[in-house]
């Protein structure tokens, strides 16, 4: 922010997203429109910013960005594939650990005064199967990870190559998503939004999972269906869940919050000083560039919009 304010005109409206109307205002005369995860940048609004050449997206996700929209309309599209992928990664071994061990309950139980160790009988992750839905980057960095607990890693991912390096390197085994769910200890799920992937984890895949085992969402909240996954917990049809991404963000009141073996946490994989750091230097750089002639190097619209 500081760099980009000493050469540009800065508006920070950390809360616009909230408002339409108040966001069609703020970038009605933008150049440069930078959005977390909140922003729904919509066809509208797109149309509504007739000088804008670039929506800088400042994490992985696009579904919050209507991407065909800002290449018809030739505003070039950039986002950090890549730059929070190691902080999700550590995110999600550490919530393995905390579901394994069952940390947040004993944390809570010795600050009500509690002492009672066979109530915090735990498993190890060692030997254990991972299962990973998504098999990008951060599929790749979690199960590298999982590997050095002496984890066997199962993933699903219809678009990877059995034989690409992030595969071969990890020693992961390919598998069709229900075996994915069948036969791991831990699922950790890494896909995207969208409409390919909305409700895929339902009641019924939660059914074919051992009752052993824990479920793991950082990726999208959709991706799940919630009243399935709350269903299959109620029930016992699985040991528990960690969620750091709901179906509504901010989700309100739910059954999930009353459940000892469930851990909830507010979309913060991502939200490490070093990600964000490099999240936000490329995000500026990218913006710098296009407004000053030159080519963004996170562009993700194909086919390259024409300025
Ligand atoms: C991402 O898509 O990069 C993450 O969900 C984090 C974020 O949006 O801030």
């Amino acid at each position: 922010m500081d760099a980009l304010q000493a050469e540009l005109d800065v508006a920070f409206e950390p809360q616009a997203w909230q408002d339409p109307a108040r966001l069609a205002e703020a970038v009605r005369g933008a150049r440069a429109w930078i959005v977390r995860n909140q922003t729904q940048v919509t066809a509208e609004l797109i149309a509504k910013a007739k000088r804008l050449e670039i929506i800088a997206r400042a994490g992985a996700g696009l579904d919050n960005i209507d991407v065909a929209a800002a290449t018809s309309a030739g505003v070039v599209v950039a986002s950090t594939p890549s730059q929070n992928s190691l902080s999700v990664a550590e995110l999600t071994l550490g919530l393995m650990l905390a579901l394994a061990r069952n940390i947040p309950a004993a944390d809570r139980h010795v600050k009500s005064g509690g002492w009672d160790r066979l109530r915090f009988l735990g498993g190890e992750l060692f030997g254990k199967t991972l299962g990973v839905l998504g098999f990008g980057r951060i599929g790749f960095l979690t199960a590298r990870r999982a590997a050095a607990f002496g984890m066997h890693v199962l993933a699903y991912d219809p678009y990877v190559d059995p034989d690409s390096v992030p595969v071969v390197e990890s020693r992961a085994i390919l598998a069709e998503l229900d075996c994915v769910m069948a036969d791991s200890d831990f699922v950790t799920c890494h896909l995207p939004g969208g409409k390919e992937t909305r409700g895929l984890i339902d009641y019924a895949r939660f059914l074919r999972m051992k009752p052993t085992a824990f479920f793991i969402n950082v990726a999208r909240g959709e991706v799940v269906d919630e009243p399935g996954l709350i269903r299959a917990l109620e029930e016992g049809r699985i040991a528990g869940a960690a969620l750091d991404v709901r179906a509504q963000e901010p989700p309100g009141a739910s059954p999930l919050d009353r459940m000892e073996n469930v851990i909830l946490i507010p979309h913060v994989a991502a939200f490490t000083r070093e990600a964000q750091h490099r999240v936000v230097a490329s995000v500026c750089r990218d913006v710098r560039a296009v407004l000053s002639g030159g080519e963004a190097v996170g562009y993700v619209n194909f086919p390259k919009p024409k300025r």
